[in-house]
C-alpha cells in the first residue's frame, strides 16, 4: 500500500462511509488503502445508515459491507491523510493528535472546493435530498482528491 487515507465524520454511518466508498471507486485499491471512521462512538459495530446506502447503491456503488468504527490516535500513524468532514470533527481529531506532524496529515474534505464553508452538511437528521447533496459534494471532493494526489486509474 502506497497511500493510507482515512474520512472521518461524527457518527461513521453517514458521511464518511460514502467517502469511503466513493473513493475506492475512483483509485486504485491495490495500492491505495481507504478507510473510515466517526469520532464518535454511539454506532460503533453498525452498518451504515439506510439512507447512504441507498443513495451510494443509486449511483452504483456498494457501502452495505462498512462497519462503524471510533477514530483512535492509532489512525495517526496508520495513515499518511486524514479528512474531516466538517469543522467539529476536524477540531475533534485535532485534540488527538500528538505533534505537528499529526496535525499536517489532517484536512477538510472540502478543502479544496469553492464552497461557502467547505463544510460536509450533517444529514442525520434531514430528508433524503440531505444525502444526494451530501453524495455530490463527497464526489467532486474525491474527483480532486485523486486527481490531486494522484491517485487515479492508469487504465
Ligand atoms: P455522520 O452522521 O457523522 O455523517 O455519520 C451522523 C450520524 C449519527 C449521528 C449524528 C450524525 N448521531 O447523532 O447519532
Amino acid at each position: 500500500m502506497s497511500t493510507k487515507i482515512l474520512m472521518v465524520c461524527l457518527g461513521n454511518i453517514c458521511r464518511s462511509p460514502l467517502a469511503e466508498g466513493i473513493l475506492k471507486g475512483k483509485v486504485d485499491t491495490d495500492s491505495v488503502l481507504v478507510d473510515s471512521a466517526g469520532t464518535a462512538n454511539y454506532h460503533i459495530g453498525k452498518q451504515p445508515d439506510p439512507r447512504s446506502i441507498a443513495v451510494a447503491k443509486k449511483h452504483g456503488i456498494d457501502i452495505s459491507m462498512q462497519r462503524c468504527r471510533q477514530f483512535t490516535a492509532e489512525d495517526f500513524k496508520r495513515f499518511d491523510h486524514i479528512f474531516a468532514m466538517d469543522k467539529d470533527n476536524y477540531a475533534n481529531i485535532i485534540a488527538l493528535a500528538q505533534d505537528d506532524r499529526e496535525k499536517q496529515k489532517v484536512k477538510l474534505l472540502l478543502h479544496q472546493l469553492p464552497t461557502e464553508d467547505q463544510e460536509v452538511p450533517d444529514p442525520y437528521y434531514g430528508g433524503d435530498d440531505g444525502f444526494e447533496h451530501v453524495y455530490q459534494l463527497i464526489d467532486m471532493a474525491c474527483e480532486q482528491l485523486a486527481e490531486e494526489l494522484n491517485l487515479k486509474h492508469t487504465v
